[in-house]
């Protein structure tokens, strides 16, 4: 059987959750290649009257600029207390649909957009799946730069082999303005004893993993699209 190329199946897995937004929706854009397939969808509908009152909120600066090129209609949290739907990518999902994410650094206003919302959709290609978080992806942190240093060496005394994400000799930066430390722990058996002890270190800001917040997962894989609702 012949593989299709990843990004016709990223397009297939975004274009197909699309479907799930309906008129009225206030809609959280997720971010990187898989998810802006359901962006560009989502702005097909509007356009063609498909879909009516939709309002959208962004999870980063690189989404906002897509969505707004693309006419959606675009808000931030400012007043709304619920999210109704949001469609993002991961770099990981495992049988529980934990996540990691945070491949492109958009994890805070990622975890910030899931946690205000009630269905909470991921749409991956399947090598995305694995049987254990951190199999084949080390948990993005972002980190203040003031003393990132220490964040560094805390990673490393809890078992991770960190880096310094760069965007060619400078350290990468966030949306915020912050670094990131991709922290390598290999396979991760208890990610939400993890995902507390990152979240109690000063100085990290936010990690790449959203445990129990996801509703569906929409897969596509060469043997067609598999829809797993929780
Ligand atoms: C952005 O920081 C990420 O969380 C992405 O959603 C994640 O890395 C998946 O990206 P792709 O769909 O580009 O693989």
């Amino acid at each position: 059987m012949c593989r299709m190329n990843v990004k016709a199946l990223k397009q297939q897995a975004g274009e197909f959750a699309a479907t799930f937004v309906e008129s009225g929706m206030l809609v959280g854009l997720g971010s990187g290649s898989t998810a802006i397939f359901a962006t560009r969808r989502i702005a097909q509908r509007i356009h063609s009257g498909d879909l009516r009152d939709i309002r959208a909120v962004p999870t980063s600066l690189a989404t906002e600029a897509a969505a707004s090129e693309l006419g959606i209609p675009l808000t931030d949290l400012t007043g709304a207390t619920r999210i109704d739907i949001t469609i993002d990518g991961a770099d990981e999902v495992d049988p529980a649909f934990n996540l990691i994410k945070g491949g492109g650094g958009a994890h805070l206003r990622e975890k910030i957009v899931a946690q205000a919302t009630e269905r909470l959709v991921i749409v991956v290609d399947d090598s995305k799946l694995v049987e254990q978080l951190g199999t084949s992806w080390a948990v993005p942190v972002e980190v203040i730069p003031f003393g990132w240093e220490s964040q560094a060496a805390y990673l490393q005394f809890i078992g991770a082999r960190p880096a310094l994400r760069l965007d060619g000799e400078s350290p990468f930066k966030t949306d915020q303005g912050n670094h990131i430390l991709d922290a390598a722990f290999g396979p991760i058996a208890d990610p939400a004893a993890l995902d507390a002890t990152l979240s109690a270190r000063a100085g990290i800001v936010e990690h790449g993993l959203f445990i129990n917040m996801t509703r569906d997962v929409v897969v596509a894989s060469s043997d067609g699209l598999q829809h797993l609702p929780r």
